[in-house]
């Protein structure tokens, strides 16, 4: 896979079967515009199998011939997304069931019952004859599996695959009842047949079940995947594999996913030119999901999805400036991708997403902006060929770990308005992709050897093991940067008994007192006592109170009750540090302390600091200098457009 960069699209050409010009002329165009890979049929099932067990491949076949003679890899798609309609008439367990136990009717996508077994037959039917006709084509380079997984079901299968997890992870009820406390309004089980899922009719008030719920839902997503993947690989034992993922989901724990797959890849959508935010805030926010969607495998990744254009379902659909489909396809590899694609080839003719955005619109003309300048951007990844398969240096670790938000944001208290588990990451990742060092993400199984600097925001759920990992961290010479609202419950969710943040007090030198929840704007002002500080900050949304042991504060809150206690403290902990920060503060803060953490600690992308707006990425040998910004920049002797990308190889400039 290795020695090129895919530049490509969804393409479904089932939609445009009567139109066997446009097939002819998508194939042209393709060529034009330096797509070398298609992920194709994704939503083809009816046109597959229009009537139960009528296979009809032979057009599918033509196009993936005609492809590979234009030198067009596929990326062949299992059209498990979305049924047709037949199956769902004949075998409703198909249709999902809602949480207040409701069966939804055909209609729609990506609503299907993981659990059903006819649906698992269906789809092994499918993904067996689409193996046998199409996988040892030498056109087929990768199978994505289904679209963006994600949802859950509720009917009597699922709940009763969900009790079958509970025993094989609890053992007996004795150990659900106790790590759900079930003791708590007299819900103690008697029998597994008594468990449901959570329902507004039902339950919504034991934690340890919804989390487990999530865990559950999330591995039958998994399981549902795998099922695909066996099925193709029962046929073509080499198959590789790739799944496309979304912004910032929350259904599945992708790092558990990522284990089961070859290729992660993404579907990104950011809202360029939007007036909430800058530029540069919209770049680092997508640059952010790169380096989640690297860091589950940590390799190469694609960005499976983007608009050349626009979307047409975000509240207002904003066309992409001339240069800012380049650069974000530029940005993309950059973080690690290897492929950059867009949904979708063709523009549809009619139904939901006929005002998306595509490279060839109704119009079918190739001279016209957005065609042009995906054609550049294919030119120019081919000359960036060089990239292709090149990993990123571990710097700074993140943790984020879905086992850890699930259970936080469900918690009734300290602040039902909100955490912002992301708001919170995002102000780590911002000041640190500012000061132009690389970020991965790790979870409470990743191995954290390797890098210099892990840092945990809001480790509410922290296992013991991981508590163990990052004292060893630390002791071995890592820095560790911990905030508030850390430590607070085990892996059930079960709060810890005794001091807290469990686990952690030794590595920071001092423990939790309190917790206060800030209503909107409210904050607690807090002064620096060390000059490497910036002189005050403001705390906000979550305001922890800490006794100091052994900890050295560098910042204090200067009032209200708080007067005194710190707000930032470091603590040489063996031979390496750690650092708590007790509220969340404003993003400037951030830039200034991650300034002092990474100082003679990690080496940025860039020697010197550079303007607002202009950023600096490495990716082994290659170093990109972004203009995330609307107006030109100057960084030494090198002008940057508004939107421009340069890129150096060991220093010289290729692009
Ligand atoms: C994605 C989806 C695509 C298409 C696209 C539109 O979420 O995978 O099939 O619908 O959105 O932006």
């Amino acid at each position: 896979m290795n020695g090129r960069l895919w530049h490509g699209a969804d393409y479904n050409p089932d939609q445009w079967l009567d139109r066997p010009d446009i097939l002819e002329r998508d194939v042209e165009m393709m060529r034009k515009a330096h797509v070398n890979v298609v992920s194709l049929g994704i939503f083809a099932w009816s046109t597959l199998e229009p009537r139960e067990g009528d296979y009809q491949l032979d057009w599918m076949a033509s196009v993936i011939d005609r492809l590979y003679a234009a030198g067009i890899s596929v990326d062949l798609a299992t059209p498990s997304g979305a049924r047709p309609a037949w199956m769902a008439q004949k075998y409703p367990e198909v249709r999902r069931v809602n949480a207040d136990r409701v069966r939804q009717l055909f209609g729609d996508r990506q609503n299907h019952c993981y659990t059903s077994p006819v649906y698992r037959e269906k789809v092994r039917l499918m993904d067996q004859t689409l193996a046998r006709r199409f996988g040892r084509h030498p056109g087929v380079v990768m199978w994505h599996i289904s679209n963006e997984f994600g949802g859950e079901c509720h009917c009597a299968l699922c709940q009763q695959a969900f009790r079958d997890w509970l025993k094989d992870r609890y053992g007996s009820l004795e150990g659900v009842n106790r790590a759900w406390n079930t003791k708590f309004w007299s819900h103690d089980y008697t029998d597994f047949a008594q468990i449901e899922s959570p329902s507004p009719q039902g339950e919504h008030a034991m934690h340890g079940l919804i989390l487990d719920w999530k865990r559950f839902v999330s591995h039958q997503t998994t399981d549902f995947m795998k099922w695909e993947r066996d099925c193709i690989r029962e046929i073509v034992p080499e198959a590789k594999v790739c799944v496309n993922m979304m912004y910032r989901f929350d259904g599945v724990d992708y790092f558990d996913m990522a284990k089961e797959i070859d290729l992660a890849s993404w579907d990104s959508y950011p809202t360029w030119h939007k007036p909430t935010q800058t530029l540069e805030e919209t770049a680092i926010d997508t640059a952010m999901m790169h380096d989640l969607f690297y860091s589950i495998k940590g390799q190469p990744f694609w960005q499976m999805e983007c608009t050349p254009s626009m979307t047409n379902w975000q509240s207002v659909s904003k066309n992409k400036k001339p240069g800012m489909n380049i650069f974000s396809g530029l940005q993309a590899v950059a973080h690690g991708a290897d492929g950059v694609l867009y949904f979708q080839w063709r523009q549809s003719r009619g139904a939901f997403e006929k005002f998306h955005g595509a490279v060839v619109g109704h119009d079918g003309r190739e001279d016209n902006r957005v065609f042009v300048e995906t054609a550049k951007l294919g030119e120019l990844l081919e000359r960036l060929a060089p990239v292709a398969g090149e990993r990123k240096e571990k710097q700074a670790a993140i943790v984020h770990d879905w086992s850890n938000k699930w259970a936080m944001e469900e918690a009734q208290g300290p602040r039902n308005a909100g955490l912002g588990y992301w708001e919170e990451i995002t102000r780590h990742y911002a000041a640190l992709a500012r000061n132009g060092i690389g970020v991965d993400f790790v979870n409470q199984d990743s191995d954290l050897s390797g890098y210099k600097l892990v840092v945990a925001p809001m480790l509410y759920m922290l296992r013991e093991d991981f508590a163990e990992k990052l004292r060893a961290f630390a002791e071995q010479g890592g820095t560790l940067v911990v905030t508030y609202w850390s430590g607070v419950v085990d892996e059930s969710d079960l709060c810890y008994l005794g001091d807290t943040p469990h686990g952690l007090i030794d590595t920071l030198g001092l423990r939790r007192l309190e917790i206060d929840g800030m209503f909107d704007g409210e904050t607690r002002r807090c002064v620096a006592l060390d000059p490497a500080m910036p002189r005050s900050a403001q705390g906000g949304t979550l305001c922890e109170v800490a006794a100091l042991e052994g900890a050295t504060p560098l910042m204090v809150y200067d009032e209200d009750y708080f007067k005194g206690s710190p707000a930032v403290a470091m603590h040489e902990a063996g031979a390496g540090r750690a650092y708590y920060l007790a509220a969340r503060f404003e993003p400037d803060f951030y830039k200034a302390f991650y300034a002092r953490v990474c100082d003679a600690l990690l080496t940025p992308a860039w020697p010197k600091p550079l303007p607002d707006g202009v950023l600096a990425v490495r990716r082994g040998r290659f170093t990109f200098l972004e203009n995330a910004s609307d107006v030109p920049a100057q960084v030494d002797e090198i002008a940057l457009a508004p939107y421009e990308t340069a890129v150096f190889e060991a220093g010289e400039r290729i692009l």
